[in-house]
């Protein structure tokens, strides 16, 4: 077991492969922290007690526990820690919401709890829990913390449950699932913000005294935030120095705080927040609350985000449905609404002809959807452009010889359709207030079990009996008036949470009733990428800016957090024309980082340009297995330097796939830069002339021979730096197949 609880010193220790986490328990009442970092015997687990000034303290234990100025393993609010807190819950009977609980015991399993109604982490044979209760004897609440280990991939969830054993009503006013106290605060936080088009770009600060957050509070994990946020230690790098990594199996709203204190410690903590969530727990009512996670390395960035990426591959994405991921035509970009059975089936001849494996038909089939003006809640086919009905179009779109995808947004009316015109009172509105509508959409209530039983029944009325293989659902508005007609006024600050609850039952209902089809989650591109979305979802479509030099960017960031088989890569209008050789091969190579698929009108492709498509594609079979389940190793940072470049490599290190994309003299097109320059995280976009790129991945002792150029490299060589000239001017793309030799 890697969890030892050692009775006689009152300290509880978790292992994984390279980390180590040590907690104690204080006076047999207070669990406070100890270590969390590298796995080593020269690791510093004396317990500090760290007495200040203004900071109460329980006489009977003098200076030795101070709330306020310990590492504390779970921090409540109102008892004397000032700093951020994880737990509040207010007692409804004495209107008290000053928190307090006791430790009683700890207990080890293996396998992990399940977390009803949320998605959570899989467990394998690995895999093995703490639990630590703990009491309140004024409301009579148990809270249970649960520390679930992966130790192969280095990774630690946090969640708890809360049980209301008293005899009146409590209600949690914060939750946050992981809080971590750490002994110093020299660390910059990495984290990832954005906006439509432009998610997850790179932004690093330094912390500073205080509270710092990365917050969304859009009902979606959003474009503009990402839960996901690492601590790199100063100096740390790619490949080293220490680092942490943090994350949230949730896509609604949520909050990351960081913050650091006189001491100079540093306090995280991911959860719900206070802002967007509250929860009422009558008697006998118990609350999970979702997991997050954590993991450390000694060995820099670069190491912790391939432990997310194993973690998320081996524990959170759904089995692949296809023995490969189909490569896609997409209709959006290619037609927009314009479409109907005729240029559907024609399509699907052209993505035969391209190679491709999958046509996906976007929005524009249903309803009225003619334009994004209506018809979003009536999902049943438009019968002007789709005669016969969808199965038997689907089964001619399968006579073409390729699969069949089509998109939906279950979660979303226009005012103009049937079920608007039916239910105005299915909508998130608060009373009295106007509703405000955005891409011409209101956001359907979710929280309302009678809504998703609709959906459910129009949507299998549409579906049943359809040959689909694949559905792209899409989520294309952010929430506001949150409310619910449903839920009494003491709950209504538990909607927008609901609501999440609501979604995930129907992506579990969706998965099991038509279990042969595959699901691309797509929120505006990529406005839910979150490991919430990734439990249901093989895949995300990235984001919708399609063009190549901003695409550069909008990867890399999104490489620090999420596995490239999770990236969905589109060559697609962006590119400019695709008729143009250079600009092709830019965005296609750009591409090459996730799962590939294509977007623009392939009825006007000429026999030529399907013969590169072909040829693309069948050079991206050979190098998928390294993109969708290789070692990713980044090696430039575009934002420094207007150059990406990077690595994927295999298990055994035999093989190694490089790319190097130089994305114009300033790097990115003018909407990238005015973003980033506002962000001032480019310390400079100067483009060099040559660049010395360094293969962490390789092998001593081995000679490599790239399949692309058939030159040989040595492994030592390699791992020291190779120097790399591009042109000055323009797009420019160098790929190198390194096979051991
Ligand atoms: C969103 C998606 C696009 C496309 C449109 C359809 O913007 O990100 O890929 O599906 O909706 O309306």
């Amino acid at each position: 077991m890697s969890i030892k609880i050692d009775k006689k010193e009152n300290r509880i220790t978790l292992k994984t492969k390279n980390t180590m986490y040590v907690m104690q328990i204080l006076f047999d009442r207070f669990p406070v922290h100890l270590y969390y970092g590298k796995n080593s015997p020269k690791a510093d687990l004396t317990y500090r007690a760290r007495n200040t000034s203004y900071s109460p303290n329980y006489e009977e234990y003098g200076f030795t526990y101070v709330p306020n100025a310990e590492m504390v393993e779970f921090p409540f609010y109102g008892n004397g820690d000032y700093r951020a807190d994880a737990l509040r819950l207010r007692d409804m009977t004495s209107g008290s919401k000053v928190t307090e609980f006791i430790y009683q015991k700890a207990r080890k399993f293996k396998g992990r709890k399940d977390i009803p109604g949320l998605p959570f982490a899989d467990a394998n044979e690995n895999t093995e829990t703490l639990e630590l209760t703990m009491t309140d004897k004024f409301t009579g609440c148990t809270l249970k913390l649960y520390y679930t280990l992966f130790p192969e991939c280095d990774i630690i969830s946090r969640y708890f449950t809360l049980e209301n054993g008293g005899n009146g009503d409590v209600r949690i006013e914060k939750c946050m699932s992981l809080s971590l106290d750490l002994p110093d605060m020299n660390y910059e936080m990495i984290s990832f913000c954005g906006s439509h088009c432009m998610e997850r770009i790179p932004q690093i600060t330094p912390l500073f005294r205080g509270n710092q957050r990365v917050e969304s509070k859009r009902g979606a994990s959003s474009h503009q935030a990402n839960p996901f946020i690492m601590l790199a230690a100063n100096g740390a790098k790619e490949e080293s120095g220490n680092v942490y990594g943090f994350n949230f199996v949730y896509s609604g709203s949520f909050l990351d705080e960081v913050e650091t204190d006189f001491n100079g410690t540093t306090r995280v903590a991911v959860g719900l927040g206070s802002d967007n969530f509250s929860m009422l727990l009558k008697p006998g009512e118990e609350f999970s609350s979702p997991e997050a996670i954590m993991t450390f390395s000694s060995s820099g960035i670069g190491t912790v985000s391939r432990n997310m990426h194993s973690f998320i591959r081996s524990h959170i994405l759904p089995a692949e449905k296809y023995e490969k991921r189909p490569v896609v035509l997409n209709s959006w970009e290619a037609f927009y609404f314009d479409i109907d059975e005729d240029i559907m089936i024609d399509f699907a001849k052209a993505a035969k002809e391209c190679g491709a494996d999958m046509l996906v038909m976007d929005d524009g089939w249903f309803g009225k959807r003619i334009n994004d003006r209506a018809g979003l809640g009536d999902w049943y086919e438009n019968p002007d452009r789709f005669k016969d009905g969808l199965a038997p179009f689907a089964d001619r779109i399968h006579a073409q010889d390729v699969k069949f995808g089509i998109w939906i947004e279950p979660e979303m009316v226009n005012p103009d359709s049937d079920l608007f015109r039916a239910h105005p009172d299915w909508i998130l509105l608060a009373p009295g207030r106007d509703p405000l509508v955005a891409r011409h959409q209101h956001v359907l209530d979710f929280a309302n079990p009678d809504v998703l039983e609709y959906i459910k029944n129009i949507l299998s009325a549409c579906f049943d009996g359809v040959a689909i293989d694949y559905f792209k659902w899409d989520m294309n508005r952010h929430m506001c008036s949150v409310y619910s007609p449903v839920l009494p006024p003491e709950r209504q600050d538990e909607t927008a949470y609901r609501y999440m609850l609501g979604v995930y039952e129907l992506y579990r209902w969706l998965t099991e009733r038509y279990p042969n089809a595959m699901i691309e989650n797509c929120s505006g591109g990529g406005g839910r990428y979150d490991l919430g979305m990734m439990k249901y979802s093989t895949q995300i479509w990235t984001s919708d800016n399609t063009t190549p030099a901003d695409r550069v960017f909008i990867q890399y960031g999104s490489s620090f957090g999420y596995p490239a088989s999770t990236m969905s890569c589109h060559v697609a209008t962006g590119i400019g024309s695709l008729e143009d050789k250079n600009k092709l091969d830019f965005g296609y190579r750009t591409a090459l980082a996730g799962p590939l698929g294509y977007e623009f009108n392939a009825l006007k492709a000429t026999d030529e340009l399907k013969k590169t498509i072909n040829a693309q594609i069948d050079e991206y079979r050979r190098y998928e297995h390294l993109i969708l389940r290789g070692d990713f190793y980044r090696m430039l940072n575009p934002l420094e330097c207007g150059c990406s470049a990077y690595c994927f490599a295999s298990d055994s290190r035999s093989e190694l796939l490089f790319t190097l994309l130089r994305c114009g003299n300033d790097g990115g097109t003018d909407m990238l830069k005015r973003f980033t320059d506002s962000l001032k995280t480019g310390k400079s976009r100067t483009v060099p002339e040559s660049f010395r790129v360094r293969f962490a991945a390789a092998k001593r002792n081995t000679v490599y021979k790239d399949m692309i150029s058939g030159e040989c490299f040595d492994g030592d060589t390699l791992r020291r730096g190779i120097t790399v000239n591009v042109p000055k001017e323009g797009l420019y793309s160098k790929m190198m197949y390194l096979v051991e030799d």
